[in-house]
């Protein structure tokens, strides 16, 4: 039995109280439907910034009864943040504005919500006696440095505000640890996917926008020559890395680890992918061929983790690969744009 398979057997049994924050986004939707279906109470914040009531409704929240709270509040007001943190155990972060452009673009949003939302949130919990603060890095925060696989010491300068503001949270939490005593647990997440990632908007994340185009019959723009690779991570591996970070031994706290596969695909094969699981499930649709644009400021040529911390230091083992994990939110996007989407998305062969 794996350490995530008997963890999930221990919270069973010893319910906790969690405080996920940015609940009606993408990655924290996910972290409520699992602790939901593990019969833990959670309390959800979220200010619906970038995301949507549906992803809450979608999460298991409406059947969840007596279990779930749900609080309409800003983590850039630090009342909102205190009010969250009532009586909770402990607290998964992850309410930001993602986006490496958007941060270009506005550093100013991003900082608040990135920088000033996070230590509100820090001192909330500090002062509510919250026993772990896992948080939601990234990958953005190694920057320039070109060593490949990515060491959790070694970063170098930040590329844009978004980054900035990850290291910043990085060194924050760090310093609570230090000063406060409290327990952190930093995540960086490297470019996660699955289901209920939006397809939507000018700073929408690669995948569910090239599905959204695909299936509108659009051709799908790849920044630069599509040699550029990432190490794709399904959304059910980083809910894997939050619950372990949640209830690791203090010994583990105090440290950032990278999320990921540890493998790396290029953008032009997850373009194939795409293209071939989606003739798969259409046969007879005919999908255009991808258009070169420029490369994006801001973004690095290639990231791959090095996920050794997080295997021996939390017990993280992936259980869903990029084809896998392609193939399940594919199903998923399909049935949604197309108008079908059942109030509990599909999610074959969960572990
Ligand atoms: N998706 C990725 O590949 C990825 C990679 C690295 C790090 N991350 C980090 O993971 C976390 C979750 O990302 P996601 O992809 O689910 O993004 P998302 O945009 O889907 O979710 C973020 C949520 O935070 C909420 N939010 C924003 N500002 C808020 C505020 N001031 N008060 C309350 N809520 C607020 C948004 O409304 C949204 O629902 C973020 O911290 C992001 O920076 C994501």
């Amino acid at each position: 039995m794996s350490r995530y398979e008997q963890l999930r057997d221990e919270l069973r049994q010893a319910p906790r109280a969690w405080l996920v924050t940015g609940a009606a986004g993408f990655i924290a939707s996910h972290l409520v439907e699992t602790l939901l279906s593990l019969g833990q109470r959670v309390v959800a914040m979220d200010n619906f910034a970038t995301g949507h009531r549906r992803n809450v409704d979608q999460s298991g929240a409406a059947a969840a009864d007596g279990q779930f709270r749900f609080i309409d509040g800003d983590i850039r007001e630090l009342e909102d943040c205190r009010r969250a943190c009532e009586g909770v155990d402990i607290v998964l972060h992850q309410a930001a504005l993602g986006s490496v452009p958007r941060s270009i673009n506005d550093p100013l949003a991003t900082h608040r919500a990135n920088v000033d939302g996070f230590v509100n949130m820090l001192a909330a919990a500090r002062d509510a006696g919250v026993g772990r603060f896992v948080f939601a890095s990234s990958s953005s925060v190694y920057g320039d440095h070109p060593a490949l696989p990515k060491v959790e010491e070694r970063i170098g300068a930040p590329l844009s505000p978004y980054a900035v503001s990850k290291y910043v949270n990085e060194l924050y939490a760090a310093v609570f640890q230090r000063t406060y005593g409290m327990h952190t647990v930093g995540l960086r997440y490297f470019n996660v996917f699955g289901r209920r990632q939006d397809p939507e908007g000018a700073y929408a994340a690669v995948i569910p926008r090239w599905v959204g185009q695909m299936l509108g019959g659009e051709p799908c723009v790849i920044n630069g020559d599509g040699e550029t690779s990432r190490d794709f991570c399904h959304v059910e591996n980083v809910v894997q890395a939050n619950l372990l970070a949640a209830t690791a031994p203090a010994e583990a706290t105090g440290q950032v680890y990278n999320v990921a596969c540890g493998e790396r695909t290029t953008l032009n094969e997850v373009h194939a992918l795409l293209r071939e699981g989606l003739a798969a499930l259409r046969p007879g649709a005919s999908f255009p061929p991808p258009q070169y644009g420029d490369f994006r400021p801001g973004d690095v040529r290639h990231s791959q983790a090095d996920i050794t911390r997080i295997r021996t230091g939390l017990g993280y083992v992936p259980t869903r690969t990029v084809a896998d994990g392609l193939g399940e939110a594919l199903a998923w996007y399909v049935a949604t744009m197309e108008g079908a989407a059942p109030s509990q998305a599909p999610h074959p062969a969960r572990p």
